[in-house]
């Protein structure tokens, strides 16, 4: 019996293919490419030393995922698959939805017809809006999302709970994550954007390499300490372990669960710039520039859900963070076209 990983060459799913194996589950992935590449999928084989079936498919490619299911014995997903970039959702809704809700769709009429009723999917603390006030927990209301990525994400938290009415069979698991950074302590995988990130610990990680001269600094004067934007940053390898964690949720009950995975730590952009410069020893210069429209202020969890119910919390601070990003980009300045 394997858990089949949509999106699993990408950033959190390749992190999490290697918890997985490490943990002796059978995994079976699924990626398309269109945001990343295969040979992420051989550094996790380097790292695990474990082989598994990967398979170059489309969520929304019907047949496709059909063969997989009929050859694999795909017992759950865990489904990352999906485009993530908020401002080039503003500019193509279309592919957005799409991709993402249309996929998502098409995935679940899949598995519904393969009599596998088990998933867990990537959601995001921006279902949360603009409204509620932080920490945010799961119990508060959802909506008011400032862009179509976001939509996307309510829309198929809300698909997924339709589904679970309609057929109390399916046992779903919501992880509504905070914002992922860092990499595999290896220096194997990591995070590999294409072209100009957009967010910001890529992009503070290539004005360290010598890639770009200055990190612009959205806004400093927000209702915070410091005036900059206030997130809260988790280390990747414990949002995948936090994965790990919900999977037996799928098998112990059928429902809806929604778990935050943060920190449930606010942490200011001058902040994460003077940490990461702390943990490497590389200066970082910046300029202060006028707010990016649709940025909120402060935006941190409430994680204790996710101790309580699933014996999780986030155990790497923010120097490990910033180290292991480093490590990452100093030995695969390209990404994965070194
Ligand atoms: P990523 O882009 O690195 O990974 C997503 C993967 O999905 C990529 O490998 C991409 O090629 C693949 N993919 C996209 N569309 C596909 C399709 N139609 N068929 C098959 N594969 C497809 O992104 P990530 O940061 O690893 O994010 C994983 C998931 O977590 C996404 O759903 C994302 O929206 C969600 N999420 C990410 C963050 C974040 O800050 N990174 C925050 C909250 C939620
Ligand atoms: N920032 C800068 N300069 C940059 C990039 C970002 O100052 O070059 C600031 C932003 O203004 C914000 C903070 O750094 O205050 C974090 O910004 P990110 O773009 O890294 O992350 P966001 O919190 O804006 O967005 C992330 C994900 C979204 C997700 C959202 C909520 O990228 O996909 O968290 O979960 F929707």
């Amino acid at each position: 019996m394997s858990i089949l990983i949509t999106g699993g060459a990408g950033f959190i799913g390749s992190h999490t293919c290697v918890e997985f194996l490490n943990a002796g589950y059978d995994i079976v992935v699924l990626d398309n490419y269109s945001n990343s590449s295969p040979k992420s999928l051989d550094r996790v084989s380097e790292i695990t030393g474990k082989k598994f079936p990967f398979y170059n498919c489309d969520i929304r490619d019907r047949a496709g995922l059909d063969k997989i299911f009929e050859k694999e014995n795909i017992e759950a997903v865990i489904h990352f698959a999906g485009l993530k970039a908020v401002g080039e959702s503003c500019r193509k809704p279309l592919e957005y939805y799409e991709n993402n809700i249309g996929g998502t769709v098409n995935l679940l009429e899949c598995m519904r017809d393969h009599g596998c009723k088990k998933i867990v999917f990537s959601s995001s603390a921006t279902v949360y809006g603009s409204e509620n006030k932080c920490p945010f927990k799961e119990d508060m209301k959802v909506g008011g999302t400032t862009n179509p990525y976001g939509t996307t994400k309510l829309y198929i938290e809300t698909i997924l709970k339709d589904l679970y009415t309609s057929d109390n069979e399916w046992s779903v698991v919501l992880l509504r994550y905070f914002n992922p950074i860092g990499a595999h302590e290896s220096g194997k995988i990591g995070e590999a954007p294409n072209g100009i990130p957009n967010n910001l610990m890529p992009y503070i990680s290539q004005v360290a390499i010598g890639k770009r001269d200055h990190l612009s600094v959205f806004g400093n004067n927000y209702p915070t300490p410091d005036g900059t934007g206030v997130r809260d940053y988790i280390h990747v390898v414990d949002l995948a372990i936090g994965h790990l964690k919900a999977v037996p949720v799928l098998f112990k009950q059928t429902g809806v669960e929604v778990f935050n995975l943060g920190t449930g730590k606010g942490v200011s952009v001058l902040e994460l710039v003077h940490a990461f410069e702390e943990a490497t020893g590389v200066k970082i210069p910046y300029e202060i520039v006028d707010p990016r429209p649709g940025d909120i202020a402060y935006c941190y969890a409430d994680a204790s859900k996710a101790l309580n119910v699933l014996g999780w919390k986030a155990e790497r601070d923010i120097y490990k963070m910033c180290e292991d990003t480093w490590r990452w980009q100093k030995n695969n300045p390209n990404g994965y076209d070194d």
